[in-house]
């Protein structure tokens, strides 16, 4: 049994911001922000929820799979920014959709919540558990932003993404191949937001960063290595979306021509989970994704948690 993609969707808040837009509210600019981040705007939420967000990226997503709410019977929502405590946000989700079969629990991995996601439904579709799966990123970061503190609130944006997963018998090399998930706990201090001492975002810069490079490349190499292959043999690295200069530094140190590393940072931001299924929305509905790709997807986030998934469209 595999896990194959069907299809996927995604959606952006309508509202945009800027850097010049922010560079009036803190004391920053574009000429700051742009070179080190790759960051040019950013998507922000009025009144969406979360669940109004993945719900629309998966209305977009089962319309291009043609199936129908009800034919899903297995939501997993990755995000760090719910609506609620409780209930999950994939329940509001579920309910939206009109998906009722569907069991559906949300799964929190911030920014590398995607990759840990796409790897829960792995298991839930190749152990027959379940038949239909939508994966889903969203993310409201602006409400973990403290909008006076321009070390971190330049870097961030809303949005969500999904993935419409199938369980296929099939033969061919299709669907996800593989996945590699780490967490190191003892890291939780150098990105974290909601706790006593840092209500809203705060980051160390220099650690994630190094963090980041470092871990990225090692575990899509880990990836394709285990599983036979090299990065010559990839189609697309797909990173998640944070800064810019960490997406090149990993897409050179791998060998890979620039056109086969995949950067949407500039119009997006970071949208924690839901920046590679968003990235590969963008890539879909341009047309770039085609039957036979070979992608890696890969992410770091707090935690401080990391991983890759290695994926045959
Ligand atoms: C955030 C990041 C771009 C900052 O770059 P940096 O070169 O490390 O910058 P620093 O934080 O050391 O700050 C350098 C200076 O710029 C200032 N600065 C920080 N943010 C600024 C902003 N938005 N506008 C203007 N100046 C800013 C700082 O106050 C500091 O000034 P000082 O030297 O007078 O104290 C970089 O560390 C980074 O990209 N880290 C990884 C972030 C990430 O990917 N996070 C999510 C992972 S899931």
């Amino acid at each position: 049994m595999k896990s194959v993609f069907v299809a996927s969707g995604s959606f952006l808040p309508p509202k945009v911001v800027t850097n010049d837009d922010l560079s009036k509210i803190v004391d920053s600019s574009d000429e700051w922000i742009f070179p080190r981040t790759g960051i040019k705007q950013r998507h922000i939420v009025e009144d969406e929820t979360t669940a109004d967000l993945a719900t629309i990226a998966c209305e977009r997503a089962l319309e291009k799979a043609g199936w129908t709410a009800d034919s899903v019977d297995l939501i997993i929502l990755a995000t760090s920014t719910p609506d609620m405590d409780f209930p999950a946000t994939a329940a509001v989700v579920q309910k939206q959709l009109g998906a009722s079969k569907a069991i559906s629990f949300d799964m929190q991995a911030v920014c590398s919540g995607f990759v840990y996601a796409l790897s829960t439904a792995d298991l839930y579709l190749k152990a027959g558990k379940a038949k239909r799966a939508l994966v889903i990123g969203a993310e409201r970061m602006s409400s973990l932003l403290d909008w006076t503190d321009r070390g971190t609130c330049v870097l961030f944006g809303d949005g969500a993404g999904a993935f419409a997963l199938e369980a296929k018998e099939t033969t061919e090399e299709e669907g996800l191949i593989d996945s590699i998930l780490y967490t190191d706990g003892t890291q939780a201090d150098i990105l974290c937001a909601g706790s006593k001492e840092h209500p809203k975002t705060f980051m160390n810069g220099r650690e994630v960063f190094r963090h980041a490079v470092a871990k990225m490349e090692e575990v899509s190499r880990e990836v394709l290595d285990k599983n036979g292959y090299t990065a010559d043999d990839i189609t697309y690295l797909i990173p998640h979306q944070a800064n810019d200069r960490i997406i090149q530094h990993i897409g050179k140190s791998m060998g890979l021509p620039a056109d086969k590393v995949i950067s949407s940072v500039r119009n997006h931001a970071n949208t924690s989970a839901a920046s590679i299924p968003l990235a590969f929305d963008e890539m879909a509905q341009a047309g770039k994704i085609k039957k036979g790709d070979l992608i890696v997807f890969t992410a770091l986030g707090a935690g401080i948690t990391w991983g890759a998934s290695l994926l045959r469209i």
